[in-house]
């Protein structure tokens, strides 16, 4: 065997020792990043291929050519071989892939937590709602109100002491944040056909804060007018009402007060749902709770509103929202209502 056909047949048996590991290394490829690192390190431009042909120039001009044709044959097994696992690993990565991202239809969406009605909503709800079954319509009005809708109209003149009783919020010389939700009766007077009943909820504003006040709270007003109206009218609804709030054994208590727009007026106070009347914590141990102000509309009012007071009469009356709610649900401090902290709302029925 001459020099170079020794060269030849060494070169050969490397040409294939190359091929063999190649191949175990791309069979053994375990991803695709994996598998392209193993195609650069074999046949790449400083591959283990490319090496052993740098050493064709050894060899005989007559030996090249068979050589050639063993390289050839190695890159086409190495090829083919790449093919095959290539095909084969993007095939198992498609499928990880698709089980990895799997969407189950079949389970639960995620749980959005539900809001739900502010107490002062609800409670306003539920005055509403009972007036609604005795024929009031509901009535809203503005929350920012001409001086005279507020006062004038309701029989508060400029320098009456009575607008003293109420902190007002002046947005300018003739509007104010209403002090109280009475403007809408005047609006009623004004709008509406006569017999009515209308029932009024709203929010009202003082200038206040403490543990029992705030500078925006609600108030539900109720108006009804008629040929023939009486106290005792204004009596038997109120004391229905507050049976419905409270059941069926609630006393009601008419206390004589002032109010500017009513005469005479009264202040209406329920038997203590809590004690039942025997005095606790929730009425202070008077056994009464104190639920707002009413009385037999004004005859100024209605003239002021161009009513004839020969004709018509009426009663009227307004209750605290906040006062009842904290009844209702035992609270304590009026701004508790106000803080919008989640753990306390949410321990309000939906
Ligand atoms: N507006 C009064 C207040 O805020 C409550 C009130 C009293 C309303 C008597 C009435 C009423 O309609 O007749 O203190």
């Amino acid at each position: 065997m001459s020099e170079s056909n020794s060269k030849l047949s060494a070169l050969a048996a490397r040409l294939e020792s190359v091929r063999i590991q190649g191949v175990e290394e791309i069979k053994a490829a375990t991803n695709s990043k994996d598998l392209y690192d193993v195609k650069v390190r074999w046949t790449g431009k400083s591959g283990a291929l490319s090496l052993l042909m740098r050493e064709m120039k050894d060899l005989s001009p007559s030996e090249r050519p068979e050589f050639g044709k063993f390289v050839n044959e190695a890159k086409n097994a190495f090829e083919e071989e790449y093919r095959l696992r290539e095909a084969s690993l993007k095939a198992l990565e498609v499928s990880a892939q698709l089980s990895a991202e799997a969407l189950d239809m079949t389970l639960p969406g995620p749980d959005r937590p539900r809001g739900h009605r502010h107490p002062i909503r609800a409670m306003t709800a539920e005055i509403v709602r009972i007036f609604s079954r005795m024929g009031f319509s509901v009535r809203q009005g503005p929350a920012i109100e001409k001086d005279y809708y507020n006062f004038e109209a309701l029989n508060i003149p400029q320098d009456h002491p009575a607008r003293d009783m109420q902190d007002t919020f002046y947005i300018s010389e003739s509007h104010v944040l209403r002090t109280q939700t009475s403007p809408i009766q005047i609006h009623s007077l004004e709008e509406e056909s006569l017999p009515l009943r209308v029932i009024g909820p709203g929010a009202v504003f003082r200038n206040d804060y403490d543990i029992t006040h705030l500078p925006m709270f609600h108030q539900v007003e109720g108006m009804l007018v008629d040929r023939k109206v009486s106290m005792a009218d204004l009596k038997g609804t109120l004391t229905f009402f507050c049976q419905e709030l409270f059941g069926s054994s609630t006393k009601t208590r008419f206390r004589p007060s002032f109010f500017p727009f009513t005469e005479p007026s009264a202040e209406l106070d329920s038997s203590c749902p809590s004690c039942g009347g025997k005095g606790c914590r929730v009425c202070k141990d008077t056994g009464w709770l104190e639920m707002g102000g009413c009385g037999l509309v004004h005859p100024n009012v209605f003239r002021l509103s161009k009513v004839d007071p020969a004709q018509w009469q009426g009663y009227a009356f307004g209750v605290g929202v906040e006062r009842l709610a904290m009844v209702k649900y035992g609270i304590e401090d009026i701004r508790l209502l106000v803080e919008n902290d989640v753990r306390f709302l949410r321990q309000f029925p939906s």
